[in-house]
């Protein structure tokens, strides 16, 4: 595997990319990119130059899976999204995509890496109830019930920061972590 910055002109890639971000959220999050047109719209605002954008491929130049990242504060960048094609899962690529991203933040100053992971399908204990009035206790306290992908980041390392009760509609929060990279 290897893995590298798309370039624009790479039209091919960009399709790759499209297909791949639907197809790892169908299950997880149908709403998010529905269409392959969202998800070409997604890879090309990931693209801005200001931002990074990698893509991990097989030997044969085949994508499978990238990540974006973009300087949302002075210190701090936000990873979004990280996608690894449904048939590459679970084969260390979302690992290495997530250490790629991090060398090259950290290259560029920074101190924090930070994302929030959504559940809208009742992947964790933390989905279909109310957090409030103490959502810590409930983050505490948190189960994976179905493969949600907190439990991927912290074993790169991030802790979960908090909740956004109800983002995505009530019972849905954003499962919001991060990671010190210096
Ligand atoms: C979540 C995702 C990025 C993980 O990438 P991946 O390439 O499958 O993961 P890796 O093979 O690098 O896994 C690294 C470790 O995390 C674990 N892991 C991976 N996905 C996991 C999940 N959903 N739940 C729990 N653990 C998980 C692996 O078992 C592995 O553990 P190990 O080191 O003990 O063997 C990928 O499954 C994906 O794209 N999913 C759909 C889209 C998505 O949820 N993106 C993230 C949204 S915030």
């Amino acid at each position: 595997m290897k893995i590298r910055k798309l370039k624009k002109k790479n039209k091919e890639l960009i399709q790759q990319a499209a297909e791949a971000i639907v197809a790892a959220f169908a299950d997880s999050h149908p709403d998010a990119w529905p269409s392959f047109e969202d998800g070409l719209e997604e890879v090309k605002e990931c693209l801005d130059p200001e931002s990074i954008l990698l893509v991990a491929l097989d030997d044969s130049g085949k994508l499978l899976g990238w990540i974006g990242g973009s300087e949302e504060y002075d210190y701090a960048w936000e990873l979004h999204p990280l996608v690894v094609a449904p048939s590459a899962q679970r084969q260390g690529v979302g690992r290495a995509l997530v250490a790629e991203l991090e060398k090259r933040v950290k290259a560029a100053g920074a101190n924090t890496i930070y994302l929030g992971s959504d559940d809208v399908t009742n992947q964790t204990s933390l989905s279909g109830i109310d957090l409030y009035p103490d959502p810590f206790d409930h983050v505490r306290n948190i189960k994976n019930l179905r493969n949600h992908p907190f439990e991927f980041y912290q074993k790169c390392g991030y802790v979960i920061t908090g909740v956004v009760p109800d983002a995505n509609g009530p019972g849905k929060p954003d499962i919001m972590m991060a990671k010190r990279i210096q």
